[in-house]
């Protein structure tokens, strides 16, 4: 693919947060290419009921295409689960999958999340660092691909020390 750089979607302005309804086939677009085309997860794994329960995130370029995407699954006791945090391979190290991760950290600070965990695949763990997530637990085997559960406190210090 050959995308010229001044178009490069770090502003903000290109990223949307929204239901499954408003962005449901711009984030499954961006999800088949990344997980099925090119991590080789079946398909019926990669499609879940709960996206209609969660809140989506979507980058799009200056042409309106979606180059990113991720989403939020509500858990009980105050617990989001970051998931499905995709960018197309093209559009990789240029901040646009940091950008995501910021929106929907600033989405689960305003609903008053206690905390944001996930499924991190072991490859990618590092990614989360900087945001301030800590791994937890032991590594384990999911769609075939070695993870690790990582976490991240919005309200420490509210009895879930
Ligand atoms: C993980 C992913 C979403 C990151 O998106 P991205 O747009 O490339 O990330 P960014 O450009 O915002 O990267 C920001 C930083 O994270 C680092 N980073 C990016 N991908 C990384 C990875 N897979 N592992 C470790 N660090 C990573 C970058 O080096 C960069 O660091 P720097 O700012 O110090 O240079 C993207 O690589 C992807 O879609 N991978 C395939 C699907 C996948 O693995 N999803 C995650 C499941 S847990």
């Amino acid at each position: 693919m050959n995308i010229p750089e001044q178009i490069f979607p770090s502003d903000p302005t290109r990223l949307r947060t929204g239901s499954w309804q408003e962005l449901g086939p711009a984030a499954q677009s961006v999800r088949h290419a990344v997980f099925v085309e090119e991590q080789r997860i079946p398909a019926e794994l990669e499609r879940d009921p709960a996206d209609a329960g969660c809140l989506h995130a979507v980058a799009f370029d200056a042409q309106g295409r979606p180059v990113g995407t991720g989403r939020l699954l509500p858990q009980p006791g105050g617990v989001l689960k970051l998931g499905r945090l995709a960018v197309l391979k093209a559009w990789r190290g240029r901040g646009v999958g940091q950008a995501l991760l910021r929106a929907l950290l600033d989405a689960a600070r305003a609903q008053g999340a206690r905390e944001v965990m996930l499924h991190a695949q072991q490859s990618a763990a590092s990614f989360y660092l900087p945001a301030g997530f800590e791994a937890r637990g032991e590594e384990f085997m999911e769609a075939g691909i070695p993870h690790i559960e990582m976490a991240l406190a919005l309200r420490p210090g509210q009895g879930d020390a």
